[in-house]
């Protein structure tokens, strides 16, 4: 097992998310109807230049052309920002982004609603946030990867929602992706087990209609088959005697 992390090295990631949650919070004001997506974009840079040596992770990543995710509507991830792209009232908005501080990665992503949004649109997101929340319950020593997935698939599939299932929440650390994966769907007492010292990204995308996903010809973008609403939640969370550590909060 090469990707427990130290105390200290814990504690410095925990400096490095309270920026990442920070930055997500600001965005809360900042993201309306007639900005693009770009301008968020080009917002977090602006923002990251306040933090000497804070850099953002997705840059290059995988030959990654931006610095964040935006996806709109049913855009699950990986939304590349784009000056003609924009927002508009009523809007679904799906921000990821990634911040890597010597040598240390977070990872946090959070849909906000624009303006006043459909009660369908509002339902998901309220449970995107809930799975995301009673999941990182789950980050406990001697509980498992499988407990975390089963906690989100149950809370979507409890409200008729449906889980995404090709991509998958992951370790973090020394990499933005390191095992384990972990997916937002199991069988709870399977899959590995969690240890003290694992630092893992939950990111349960959930789907108000089908799983099924088609990728853009963009080459990044992820959206639901069925062009039905989704939502993606996520919170780097360390593994600790005292419980779990939300580091991006
Ligand atoms: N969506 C991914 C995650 O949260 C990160 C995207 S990396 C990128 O783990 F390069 F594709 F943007
Ligand atoms: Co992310
Ligand atoms: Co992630």
């Amino acid at each position: 097992m090469d990707n427990l992390l130290s105390y200290g090295e814990i504690k410095m990631m925990r400096r490095i998310g309270k920026i990442a949650a920070k930055i997500i919070k600001t965005l809360k004001r900042f993201i309306k109807a007639g900005i693009s997506t770009q301008d968020i974009e080009l917002f977090f840079e602006k923002i990251l230049k306040r933090y000497p040596g804070y850099e953002p992770a997705f840059l290059g990543y995988n030959g990654y052309p931006a610095n964040l995710c935006v996806s709109l509507n049913d855009e699950i991830v990986h939304g590349i920002p784009k000056k003609e792209r924009k927002i508009k009232e009523g809007d679904l908005v799906s921000v990821d982004l990634g911040i890597k501080y010597n040598g240390l990665f977070v990872d946090t992503a959070y849909t906000y609603p624009v303006g006043r949004v459909s009660p369908l649109a509002q339902r998901l997101i309220k449970v995107g946030k809930k799975a995301l929340k009673e999941a990182i319950k789950k980050a406990r020593i001697g509980l498992c990867i499988g407990d975390i997935g089963e906690t989100i698939e149950r809370i979507a599939k409890s409200n008729n929602f449906s889980v995404i299932r090709s991509f998958v929440g992951h370790g973090i650390g020394y990499n933005l992706h390191c095992p384990p994966e972990v997916p937002n769907f199991g069988k709870s007492g399977t899959g590995e087990k969690l240890l003290e010292g694992m630092v893992i990204a939950i990111e349960p995308m959930i789907s108000a209609g089908s799983e099924e996903v088609v990728i853009s010809s963009d080459r990044w973008t992820a959206k639901t088959k069925d062009g039905s609403l989704s939502c993606h939640f996520e919170h780097t969370v360390a593994i600790t005697r005292r419980g779990p550590l939300v580091i991006t909060s």
